[in-house]
């Protein structure tokens, strides 16, 4: 497979086709979004579909516009604006990791993996959201979507939990050095839009030539999943 052709032709379709989602930065624009906004939406987004995230994500950064704002906050306000979000743990975390960033950091997020993880509530996936959305570096950010994505491109029939660790190394091998971020983005939405669970719109998808479970006609059979 040739490997950097499909993170072109994905950076190319994500210009035209990204969602306009409010903590991104629009297809034109030269710069990468406020690390505050994406780390916002990213702790948002752990549990929480897109669509409901949308208003509670308008909400908090009319609010506190900046992460020195919600540290200042009142815990009871934090947690007022929170509910209907559910996993309280995550907002209580949320107002640590903001005190940390605004007491400690300056107001700063690290610009790294290592240095976001020791953060409270920030794990791997959101370590490797932020970094690469907010700051450009080459990580890679594995959910379900990229898995599915993933799983389909190499028609890899090992199921899932047991996939786990090739479905990463396929993720990895394709992330491009540049706009790690845009591609981290440009799977997601894949996932959430054309390659989706059920009935997978290949029709339209833009990597269609590069996808073994599509040229096998297999896509719907795949990710396979170990019985619960
Ligand atoms: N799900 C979690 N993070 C996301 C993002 N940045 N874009 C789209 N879907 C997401």
């Amino acid at each position: 497979m040739r490997d950097m052709l499909i993170s072109a032709d994905l950076l190319a379709w994500y210009d035209v086709h990204a969602r306009e989602l409010p903590w991104r930065v629009g297809p034109k624009e030269d710069r990468l979004p406020d690390p505050y906004r994406v780390w916002l939406s990213e702790i948002m987004l752990q549990q929480t579909t897109v669509a409901a995230v949308k208003a509670y994500f308008a909400k908090f950064t009319e609010t506190w516009p900046t992460v020195q704002d919600l540290a200042a906050a009142e815990d009871a306000d934090v947690m007022a604006a929170w509910a209907g979000l559910g996993y309280y743990a995550r907002a209580r975390n949320l107002l640590k990791c903001a005190r940390v960033v605004a007491g400690e950091l300056n107001g700063a997020f690290p610009d790294n993996r290592e240095g976001l993880q020791k953060l409270p509530g920030i794990g791997p996936y959101t370590s490797a959201a932020i970094a690469s959305i907010a700051f450009g570096q080459r990580e890679t950010v594995v959910d379900g979507n990229v898995e599915r994505v993933m799983a389909r491109l190499y028609a890899e029939e090992t199921p899932l939990p047991t996939s786990k660790p090739l479905l990463r190394d396929y993720a990895e091998a394709q992330t491009p050095k540049n706009r790690a971020g845009d591609y981290a983005q440009a799977v997601m939405d894949l996932g959430a839009t054309v390659c989706t669970p059920k009935s997978p719109a290949c029709g339209i998808c833009p990597i269609r030539s590069h996808c073994n479970a599509q040229s096998q006609g297999i896509e719907r059979e795949l990710p396979k999943k170990l019985p619960k």
